[in-house]
């Protein structure tokens, strides 16, 4: 399993995608487990099955579709990734990433990123929608940062500022948005661990210790890229269950599923929004 990936690499993944769109994406869009129906909406849709692009991992996990989806949403040229590649499915950091690479070889200039969470916030409730104001990035403190190997100097520098990983713009644009549409949007620290199981109670209350509000197994490697890359990131958070901090509810990956039908709606038409106005 390759841990890093070469520029001529990200180079050939890039012109394979560049070869089969007839736009040129200036957002890239990444839809969360269960919030996959969004990249539907998108017109004069070009679809690229994860398995046409070299060196691209493929999507493992029940809920995630797995395509790229490049044409154009509220006026915008978007390219969406209908499911995402997580950590846990046995990739390396280099290789969940490489499609952020491409994104930033392709010269995009905004990424919005979803996810799942589990509401640790106890403010939160499921069905909830958050706006990531920043993040934790657990994977990267214990030895997983997706930057580690050669810094690709074409794409961006060695030891990239992280003092605001998620663009104050954009995120005004996601709170009017939302408020237009009338919709409650949370605020709050998105927490990325490995998975795939979930946290144990005492893990949750850890978490809740250091200051999370939502915790999921995507998103930080995802943007950690992105913005060492220069791409303005937008990160928007559905509650799917309650983090249960006593131990006395379980969580399965078919209630993140089934909320994710409630969260959908709600998720698209703030993106619909932000698109609008960006
Ligand atoms: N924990 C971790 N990841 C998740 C959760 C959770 O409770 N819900 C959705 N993704």
């Amino acid at each position: 399993m390759q841990a890093f990936f070469t520029i001529e690499q990200i180079d050939e993944v890039t012109a394979a995608v560049r070869e089969k769109i007839k736009t040129s994406p200036r957002i890239g869009i990444i839809l969360g487990s269960g919030l996959n129906d969004l990249a539907a909406s998108v017109e004069n849709a070009v679809t690229i099955p994860y398995s046409d692009l070299p060196h691209w991992p493929r999507s493992t996990v029940a809920g995630h579709a797995g395509q790229l989806v490049v044409g154009e949403l509220e006026g915008q040229q978007v390219l969406v990734m209908q499911g995402r590649i997580h950590f846990y499915e046995g990739y390396t950091m280099g290789q969940i990433t490489i499609p952020i690479r491409v994104m930033v070889r392709l010269g995009l200039e905004i990424m919005i990123v979803t996810n799942s969470a589990g509401g640790i916030n106890q403010d939160f409730v499921p069905g909830d929608v958050m706006l990531i104001t920043d993040n934790l990035n657990l994977m990267g403190m214990t030895g997983q940062n997706p930057l580690m190997g050669p810094n690709l100097d074409e794409l961006g520098p060695r030891f990239p500022d992280m003092s605001q990983i998620y663009d104050a713009e954009l995120s005004e644009l996601a709170r009017s948005s939302a408020a237009e549409r009338g919709i409650i949007l949370k605020e709050g620290v998105y927490v990325g661990l490995c998975g795939p199981s979930f946290e144990s109670p005492a893990d949750l209350r850890f978490l809740q210790m250091v200051g999370a509000d939502a915790v999921g197994m995507s998103t930080v490697p995802e943007v950690i890229i992105a913005k060492h890359g220069g791409l303005r990131c937008l990160g928007i958070s559905g509650i799917s269950n309650k983090a249960s901090l006593d131990g006395s509810s379980k969580t399965t990956h078919e209630e993140v599923i089934e909320t994710g039908k409630v969260l959908t709606p709600k998720i698209e038409a703030i993106i619909r929004g932000v698109l609008k106005a960006s």
